[in-house]
């Protein structure tokens, strides 16, 4: 049984979302600050540690999240009739969304390996760094910060929509991600 043949999300796709939702949510409000916070260097130096270490590990958790999402496939949409472009836009807006998430970790961690600079995860150990290329680093570099802002923006759409969707079409879209039921009241 998939979530394509169920035709809803199993717990286990709902916990992906909402734990890597949130992880998100975290990440980019920490890098915008690290980015525009005025930090002194002291300062920046620890949350940047931080940045580093917990965006390392959620490469590994979001690799098994789209992993497992291209393994269960896309349950049909919840909404019962949409125009086509919604449905359209809704397909493009999760895949570029699946992408966003693996480009947001990898470009940090090649960015930062290949400028020289080790990862200390939280003090347990180190990744060691390659030798340094600039180029390289500086196209990750480059990744990093436009997935940032497109991943911003592809966010606030998607949050709109399931908003649009629970308080405009009263469907079944935000229920179904929440609690894996079809319809909006118990049967
Ligand atoms: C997992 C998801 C991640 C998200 C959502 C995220 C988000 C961000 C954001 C929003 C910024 C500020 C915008 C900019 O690039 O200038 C930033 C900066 C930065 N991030 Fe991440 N990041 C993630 C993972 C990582 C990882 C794994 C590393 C390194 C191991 C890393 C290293 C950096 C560095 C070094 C900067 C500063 C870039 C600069 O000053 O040019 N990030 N990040
Ligand atoms: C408050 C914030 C959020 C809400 C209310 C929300 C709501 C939803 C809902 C209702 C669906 C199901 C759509 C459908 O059945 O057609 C969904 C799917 C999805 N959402 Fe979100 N979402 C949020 C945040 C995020 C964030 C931050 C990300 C990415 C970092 C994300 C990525 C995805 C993806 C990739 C899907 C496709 C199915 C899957 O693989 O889980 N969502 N979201």
């Amino acid at each position: 049984m998939t979530d394509s043949t169920t035709g809803t999300y199993s717990v286990i796709s709902r916990a992906n979302h909402w734990i890597v939702s949130l992880a998100f949510f975290g990440m980019l409000a920490v890098g915008f600050y690290l980015e525009y916070g005025g930090l002194t260097r002291e300062a920046r130096g620890p949350i940047m540690a931080l940045h580093k270490a917990t965006g390392t590990v959620l490469l590994i958790v979001v690799a098994w999240r789209v992993i497992w999402r291209l393994n269960q496939g896309f349950p049909a949409s919840a909404a019962g009739s949409m125009p086509g472009w919604q449905i359209l836009a809704s397909k493009a807006v999760h895949l570029a969304l699946l992408a966003a998430i693996v480009v947001m970790p990898l470009s940090g961690v090649i960015g930062s390996l290949s400028g020289g600079r080790p990862i200390d995860i939280y003090g347990l150990f180190m990744i060691p760094p390659f030798e340094k290329n600039e180029a390289i680093q500086s196209a990750a570099g480059f990744a990093h910060t436009v997935t940032a802002y497109v991943l911003t923006g592809l966010i606030a759409v998607h949050v709109a929509a399931a908003i649009k969707h629970h308080l405009i079409d009263k469907d079944a879209t935000l229920v179904r991600m929440l609690t894996g039921r079809l319809a909006t009241t118990e049967a």
